[in-house]
């Protein structure tokens, strides 16, 4: 029998931190290895695969468009593009969409955006201020504006233009704001970081300084879009619209794709020649971001997400009150994480693993979770139950 993770150290960059688990195939949220083991995904692709696995509405749409036209570059129209487009712009507050083909690329075309307007609009200003333990992404423009050392360190010298304050500090932001500066750039949440939470009305002090100053006001929503956070979007929850925010992840159920939307004044200073990728707004992509987001948007699954959110979060209180070691609850929607009080996340995650629960490690003492949006009661009773069996065996943690 082959021997798949041999190979793969044999073959692939070995930049990842893979679990030793070969994925086979999929449904729902359920997930199998190549040996037939069962597995509750409450990772979801790192919170991309919204509909879940084989989801027949993404399977028919990636089969149809793939049969018809994949490929045809952006010297052409297609329908898909402008179709999905169309969709987003009247389900958001925003008025133009730019189609790439990941997050990072999302966050390098939002900063383009931000630094032609600047350069049109406001002398100049090209200067970003986005915030420390934030994640844009690992292109050269989205590192730059990335906040965590870990992951700079190692690639300077990086793009000059950006400054990083801490999170959740308005008065920070305002103290870097300077004549150079052009926008803020901000997750609403926190997602790699470990589900950091905004603070009560800074994302709106944020707005309203924007505002003042003539900033532009960038919201990644890379991780929090799709109907992840309980909304469409989770600026709608907290009472402001960006100028341009970034998705990708959820956006095509799982077929690769990132866009900018911004609004029409913004938008118009990204001119012809300016910006562009070859697999961009690519029909395969788009005609499936069209059927994924239709089914969430037709189907209400953003308010379906929320009391499957409620019902989880009840579950992974009820730990925080029973288990010493869970000290914290924090997300909203289905981007939830339970923090440690050690650094035990880890085997936390391998003892899930083994009774057949997926979940994710953003920090050493933090577990996070993003189960597809349809993800049913049974599904998070089941997870929960082993969470709890789980940590009990990594912790060995009594009762409290
Ligand atoms: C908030 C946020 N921005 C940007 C990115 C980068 O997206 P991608 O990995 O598709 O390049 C991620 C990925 O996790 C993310 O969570």
């Amino acid at each position: 029998m082959t021997d798949w993770v041999a190979e793969d150290s044999q073959y692939l960059f070995q930049n990842y931190g893979r679990q030793p688990i070969v994925m086979d195939r999929g449904e729902g949220t359920r997930v199998w290895d190549v040996d037939g083991k069962e597995y509750l995904d409450f990772v979801g692709g790192l919170a991309v695969n919204v509909l879940g696995h084989a989801h027949p509405i993404v399977a028919q749409a990636v089969a149809e468009q793939a049969a018809t036209l994949i490929h045809t570059s952006n010297l052409y129209y297609t329908k898909p593009m402008i179709e999905l487009a169309k969709l987003l712009v009247e389900n958001s507050c925003l008025d133009r969409v730019f189609f790439c083909n990941s997050g990072t690329e999302a966050i390098e075309a939002a900063i383009k955006l931000a630094r032609r307007w600047g350069h049109d609009t406001k002398n100049g200003a090209y200067e970003v201020i986005a915030a420390l333990d934030g994640f844009h992404g690992r292109t050269m423009g989205a590192l730059a504006a990335t906040g965590t050392e870990r992951y700079r360190e190692p690639f300077a010298p990086l793009a000059p233009g950006f400054a990083h304050v801490p999170w959740n500090d308005l008065d920070a932001i305002k103290a870097a704001t300077t004549d150079r500066t052009v926008a803020v750039l901000l997750e609403p949440i926190q997602g790699e970081a470990g589900v950091n939470m905004p603070a009560e009305g800074y994302l709106r002090g944020v707005r309203d300084w924007c505002d003042e100053k003539g900033l532009l006001l960038i919201l990644d929503e890379i991780q929090t879009g799709n109907g992840r956070t309980g909304t469409l979007w989770a600026y709608e929850q907290e009472g402001i619209e960006p100028d341009i925010m970034a998705v990708a992840k959820g956006l095509a159920g799982g077929v690769p794709i990132g866009a900018i939307l911004a609004r029409e004044e913004v938008a118009a200073h990204l001119v012809k020649g300016d910006h562009g990728t070859t697999f961009g707004a690519n029909p395969l992509a788009t005609a499936t971001g069209l059927a994924t987001m239709r089914h969430i948007i037709e189907n209400k699954l953003p308010a379906q997400a929320a009391r499957a959110a409620d019902r989880f979060t009840t579950r992974l209180r009820s730990l925080e009150d029973r288990l010493e070691v869970v000290n914290e609850v924090r997300g909203r929607g289905l981007l939830l994480a339970i923090g440690f009080n050690r650094d035990c996340a880890t085997d936390v995650l391998d003892a899930c693993r083994r009774r057949g629960l997926l979940v994710n490690n953003p920090r050493p003492n933090t577990i996070r979770f993003m189960p597809p949006l349809n993800v049913t009661d049974d599904e998070i009773d089941r997870a929960s139950d082993i969470l709890e069996a789980a940590i009990i065996e990594a912790t060995s943690t009594a009762a409290k």
